[in-house]
């Protein structure tokens, strides 16, 4: 069945208490608005438009970075109420015939089965108007649903519109709506703005419709159906969605330990027989192939980890890759521009930044490894540091394959070490080390015999002399 969509994005939503606009406050990783536009859209609807108003700029920019050639904009220059949104929204719409899907920008967890829902009623009822109502516990801000005695719906009352014994229904509007277009575009002509708010009402359109042939209703699951009108329903909005998403992700494969800890953004990508642990962060474009093993407290974003590689605990990373079998952590922290080779491993209070890490390659304990070109099967000790910055400029270290890199060593950038070569430990090496070669920069040692008891005393007499 061929049907158009609109959603109403003009409002302030000035609960919110925010700079930005109400429906580009994110959830999971997408604005608010994304969600009900790509539900939308993926219950087939044919042409799309958002409604904007306040924002207007802002919206139409994330719209199409998201929907590029696939949503239209109405304007709607002052907010007069959603019945008059409504009516700015149809003149964008191109299709005379057939049926108008409407919505609320605010309302994230709609999907496209909640469409799909309200698209089979139409195919059973022949009523103007087709609308989903919801039960909700706490029925606040929601408008009321008024039925008759035989219980067909007579009209939507507006909280404010309420009498006392009205404001105790529970039944309300979630608002969404099916109507037939050529009786709305009529419909929102003759609204009137006799209420509490003085605003053109789009639930007006309802008693019009009930009026004239009916408005056909179907209950659904207010887990579906929640509004955000302050920062509460926003992070309530926002748990049902990880929730929702880590269930999803579990149905196709992905062991998760603890589907209410876990955080994974919309736009996350886990291979089957991959596992994540409690409390793990998953933002952005993150691409978690299968068997990769992502241990507890672990946060990435935009880092694509590949086949069995282990991330071990609190491990830190962002916009890199993680190639197979590698290891991570715990605490490791890879920053952007990072890759790290197959097999390779990068251990406790190991920092990177915009360094390749070659295939197998070992940077197990405590080591700064910023702008570096390492090698395949490059071994670093411990307390390594790539001195990358000279207060002006960065700069790269390379060691080639096989290098081998002894404890407390440091590398002033730009500097290049040469395949197989070895640097001894606590060497500062400022000179390219030539392939093969052996470097060490050290201070010789001096051993005294004896001498150790000729020190303290004398360190205990300095002692005795400053008291
Ligand atoms: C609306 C419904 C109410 C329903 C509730 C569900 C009306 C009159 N009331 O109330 O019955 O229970 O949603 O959440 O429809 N908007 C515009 N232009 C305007 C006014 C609003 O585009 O001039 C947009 C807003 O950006 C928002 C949506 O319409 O996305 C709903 O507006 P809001 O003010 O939140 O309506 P509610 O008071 O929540
Ligand atoms: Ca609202």
């Amino acid at each position: 069945m061929t049907f158009c969509g609109m959603i109403l994005a003009a409002g302030k939503g000035t609960r919110m208490k925010s700079e930005l606009p109400k429906v580009l406050h994110p959830i999971a990783g997408r604005p608010l608005l994304f969600y009900p536009v790509h539900a939308l859209l993926e219950a087939g609807a044919q042409e799309v438009v958002v409604v904007v108003g306040h924002g207007k700029d802002r919206i139409e920019q994330m719209l199409a970075t998201y929907f590029p050639d696939r949503v239209v904009t109405a304007f709607q220059p002052e907010q007069r109420g959603t019945g008059h949104a409504v009516a700015c929204g149809l003149a964008k719409v191109t299709h005379t015939q057939g049926e108008l899907a409407l919505a609320y920008g605010d309302m994230p967890l709609l999907s496209a089965s909640t469409f799909q829902g309200l698209l089979s009623l139409t195919q059973t009822s022949p009523a103007l108007l087709h609308m989903l109502t919801t039960w909700a516990d706490s029925a606040t801000g929601y408008g009321r649903i008024i039925r008759d005695a035989s219980a067909s719906v007579l009209e939507v009352k507006e909280e404010r519109d309420c009498t006392e014994v009205e404001t105790a229904i529970r039944e309300v509007n979630p608002g969404v709506y099916m109507v037939d277009l050529p009786f709305i575009r009529k419909a929102v002509g003759n609204l009137e703005s006799n209420n509490a708010q003085r605003e053109l009402l789009l639930t007006d359109v309802v008693k019009v419709a009930a009026k004239q042939g009916g408005v056909a209703t179907q209950t659904w699951d207010f887990a579906e159906l929640q509004g955000v009108n302050d920062r509460r329903d926003l992070a309530a909005c926002e748990m049902r969605m990880l929730r929702r998403i880590a269930e999803n992700h579990a149905l196709r494969g992905v062991t998760i330990r603890d589907l209410d800890s876990v955080y994974i953004d919309h736009e996350v990508h886990i291979e089957a027989d991959a596992t994540l642990q409690n409390a793990v962060v998953l933002r952005g474009a993150c691409q978690i192939k299968r068997g990769a093993f992502i241990d507890v407290g672990c946060v990435l974003e935009d880092v694509q980890v590949g086949e069995n590689a282990y991330l071990k605990p609190y491990t830190v990373a962002t916009q890199s890759r993680i190639g197979q079998e590698a290891q991570l952590g715990p605490f490791a922290h890879v920053r952007p521009r990072s890759t790290i080779g197959r097999r390779a491993q990068i251990g406790n209070f190991v920092e990177l930044k915009s360094t390749q890490v070659g295939e197998g390659s070992k940077a197990n304990h405590l080591s700064y490894l910023g702008d570096g070109d390492i090698g395949d099967h490059v071994n670093i000790g411990a307390g390594t540091i790539f001195c990358n910055y000279d207060g002006t400029h960065k700069h790269r270290t390379v060691l080639e394959e096989g290098v081998f890199v002894g404890s407390d060593s440091q590398f002033v950038a730009p500097i290049k070490v040469g395949k197989n070569a070895y640097v001894g430990t606590a060497t500062t090496v400022t000179v390219d080390v030539p392939e093969g070669a052996l470097a060490i920069g050290r201070v010789r040692q001096v051993n005294k015999p004896g001498y150790a008891a000729e020190l303290r005393k004398r360190l205990r007499r300095t002692k005795a002399d400053d008291r």
